[in-house]
């Protein structure tokens, strides 16, 4: 164990005090070290202050410890570093912790990796689901959420969105992961009885996100004066919701949602990407000759649509942040933490920069 995984996972249970033992939940989060789940574990502790938190991660590529530098010394939480498709790994965590929720974030996340190297995505959001899901069977977890995304649904076209019954449709090696995931789901559900939920969001921004997605992209390359990628004609259209406004879905869904059920989360925030990309230059109060038309990514879904009236009607969920306020404060955020990326980009992400990139720059006219 290096020093930030390292805890006395025996002080876990060291209360006497048996009401306040039983009036705690023990929250299994995968993933937890990555974007959203590192942003759901403060937000998750600072909501439910008695509940005791293990962050379950692989530490891949994506996963940064430095993203939960504010609560690792908390005594409510411990990190653990584990495989979600080893079973071992798993059965480690489950038999130390028997979790009341499991709440799963941990995958391989970006659809540009997921083209070129497809396995792993199988490996970890397929098969790592059903080993999470046979043990939380095994050990009567109350509720199992499985974070989702409007990918599963494919592209769609103008003024159409799809509601949860939509047909799965996924275009791409990381859509249909997720989808064949969420089928897992469905039949713990079906056939075992297990008490799930799916969730369906679409894009998040925040602070934390690793920067190989749009947002944090285009903040640091237009900060250091790089060249701004935009894939195809730029016109591809995606819905935009702040990190925080997933994460009181997510605690919804966790404590209120009827079981079995799946949920849409989407944000009524649709941006053209070359017109995002251009709100945040003018945000940065810097000029656009920096974008850089690049060739598309293969199979490049067109757009993709929420139809999110079931959380709202059943859960009463909104959002909260005003998308131009929100951009505003993630792009400070990401202006005082220029030492977070840097770290990052030191590592393994350059080298897959320029894989992905170098073969990719069209010659401007
Ligand atoms: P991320 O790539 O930032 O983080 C993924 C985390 O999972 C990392 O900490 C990584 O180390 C960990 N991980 C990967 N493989 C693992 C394994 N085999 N075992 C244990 N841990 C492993 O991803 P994110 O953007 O935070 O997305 C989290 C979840 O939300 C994913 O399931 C994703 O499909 C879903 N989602 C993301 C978005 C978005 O806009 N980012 C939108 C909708 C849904
Ligand atoms: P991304 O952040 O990868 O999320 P997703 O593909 O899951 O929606 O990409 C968001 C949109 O931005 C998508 O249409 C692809 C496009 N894009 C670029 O144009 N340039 C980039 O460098 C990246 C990462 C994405």
């Amino acid at each position: 164990m290096t020093k930030k995984e390292k805890k006395d996972v025996f002080n876990f249970y060291s209360s006497d005090d048996q009401e306040k033992k039983d009036s705690t939940k023990i929250v299994l989060i995968t993933g937890g070290a990555g974007f959203i789940g590192s942003n759901f574990i403060r937000y998750l502790m600072k909501q439910y202050p008695e509940y005791k938190i293990i962050n379950f991660d692989k530490l891949t590529y994506a996963g940064n410890l430095n993203n939960l530098t504010l609560i690792e010394e908390d005594p409510n939480y411990v990190f653990l570093k584990g495989d979600a498709a080893n079973p071992e790994d798993v059965k480690n965590v489950f038999e130390q912790f028997s979790p009341n929720f499991v709440v799963h974030f941990a995958a391989e996340s970006h659809v540009d990796r997921s083209i070129l190297n497809p396995d792993i995505f199988l490996q970890t959001n397929v098969l790592g689901t059903q080993i999470l899901l046979s043990y939380s069977r095994e050990y009567n977890v109350e509720r199992f959420i499985q974070i989702s995304t409007d990918e599963v649904y494919g592209s769609m076209e103008k003024n159409i969105s799809c509601n949860e019954y939509a047909k799965l449709a996924p275009n791409n090696p990381y859509a249909a992961s997720k989808a064949s995931a969420d089928l897992l789901i469905r039949v713990a559900h079906q056939t075992y009885g297990q008490k799930v939920n799916i969730i369906r969001a679409c894009n998040n921004y925040g602070p934390y996100q690793f920067p190989e997605k749009l947002i944090p992209v285009i903040i640091y390359n237009a900060l250091n004066n790089k060249e701004l990628p935009i894939f195809g004609d730029g016109t591809n259209i995606r819905n935009w919701m702040h990190v925080d406004d997933h994460c009181r879905a997510i605690d919804l869904v966790l404590h209120k949602g009827r079981s079995g059920e799946i949920y849409n989360v989407g944000a009524d925030n649709e941006w053209e990407n070359i017109k995002l990309v251009k709100h945040i230059l003018k945000e940065l109060k810097l000029p656009d000759d920096l974008i850089q038309f690049v060739i598309d990514r293969k199979g490049h879904d067109f757009r993709y649509s929420l139809d999110s009236s079931k959380i709202k009607q059943e859960l009463g969920w909104k959002t909260t942040i005003d998308f131009k306020d929100g951009i505003k404060q993630v792009i400070d955020w990401y202006k005082s933490h220029l030492d977070w990326i840097e770290e990052i980009q030191s590592g393994e992400y350059m080298k897959y920069f320029e894989r992905v990139y170098k073969e990719r720059i069209v010659e401007q006219d």
